[in-house]
């Protein structure tokens, strides 16, 4: 494939995701600047100092329009996180919503390639599985209502206004950098309450099921999105096209934590209620990623866990 040098403006790109495509992108020689508010994101440190990071909302929409114009395509992954949805579900629309019409907009406006950067959660839990991207979009929460709602906007602009876009759809992504804080999912949670000898916390049976990604391959998905022609006005699944249940993820943990740490422990897990809109199962179809996009996941969970508990831990080796 022949590629130019491109200049890509992330947003949300302090964040988990956004700080691996970044690096990612800027070792596919694309120039590459950051616009985050930094409210939330966990992936600063990460981030190759060679990157530009602009500090701003996006609903600051003339500061983000001044630095839109240098890029060539916008990666748009800037979030209220699913967890807030419950505590604070205006501020999720607010940024989830109108944020992305006003990015949709600029993007419109300078005629810059927008990658809008969805979710698994807009199809809500499986009706049937493997998961396509012709699934019914069944949101659960308000967060996966304003992820539903955000493709839709960005589909209106190019419908109605010409913008060139592409819609990736990851699946739940896990690595180095992933929030541990109040918002914190379930693999950063089950680890924190490990490294303090206290029982993982299991919402409902734990039978749900997720098709976890490592964020390397999410990456590699969101980028394939912006190098691939014919990947315009097309949505993708970016997964690992495997499901597994979270109460196995919360054993494997505890299995990889005490083999990597050199530690002996009887923890059980324990069994709370269920969190409130969970969706219960959910496994992606990646054949229209794979055939378009060139996508193949490389990392399966066993490494990518294994990766994170040596992050944690501080392993090197
Ligand atoms: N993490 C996952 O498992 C997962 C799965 C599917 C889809 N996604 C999607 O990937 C994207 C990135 O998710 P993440 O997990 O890296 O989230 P994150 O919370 O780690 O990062 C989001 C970033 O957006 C920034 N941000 C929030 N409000 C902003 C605003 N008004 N203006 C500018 N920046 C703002 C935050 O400071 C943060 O750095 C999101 O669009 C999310 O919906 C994530």
């Amino acid at each position: 494939m022949t590629f130019m040098i491109r200049t890509a403006l992330v947003t949300g790109g302090a964040g988990f995701i956004g700080s691996h495509l970044a690096n990612k992108l800027l070792q596919n020689k694309y120039q590459v600047i950051i616009f985050d508010d930094l409210s939330n994101g966990s992936g600063r440190s990460n981030l190759s100092k060679k990157i530009k990071l602009v500090k701003g909302s996006i609903l600051e929409a003339s500061k983000f329009e001044s630095i839109c114009k240098k890029a060539d395509v916008v990666f748009h992954l800037a979030v209220k996180p699913l967890t807030m949805s419950f505590d604070n579900p205006e501020e999720v629309v607010k940024i989830n919503d109108y944020g992305t019409y006003l990015v949709a907009k600029i993007c419109t406006k300078l005629k810059c390639k927008m990658v809008h950067v969805s979710s698994s959660e807009v199809y809500g839990t499986a009706l049937s599985v493997s998961m396509k991207e012709n699934h019914p979009l069944l949101p659960t929460t308000i967060y996966a209502g304003s992820k539903a709602a955000s493709e839709l906007y960005v589909r209106g602009f190019e419908k109605s206004e010409g913008l060139k876009m592409t819609i990736v759809r990851p699946f739940n992504s896990y690595g180095e950098y992933m929030r541990d804080d109040t918002y914190a999912a379930a693999i950063p949670n089950f680890y924190n309450r490990l490294s303090r000898n206290l029982s993982p916390i299991i919402h409902g049976t734990g039978k749900q099921t997720r098709d976890f990604t490592h964020v390397e391959d999410t990456c590699e998905g969101i980028m394939l999105a912006d190098q691939t022609k014919n990947a315009l006005g097309d949505t993708f699944n970016v997964g690992q096209g495997k499901e597994i249940q979270i109460v196995e993820i919360a054993k494997i943990i505890m299995k990889k934590y005490q083999e990597l740490s050199n530690k002996k422990f009887k923890i059980k897990l324990r069994f709370e209620k269920p969190r409130k809109g969970d969706v219960m199962r959910h496994r992606a179809n990646i054949s229209h990623a794979r055939r378009i996009l060139g996508y193949k996941p490389k990392i399966d969970f066993n490494e990518g866990i294994t990766r994170y508990l040596k992050w944690k831990l501080g392993i090197t080796s």
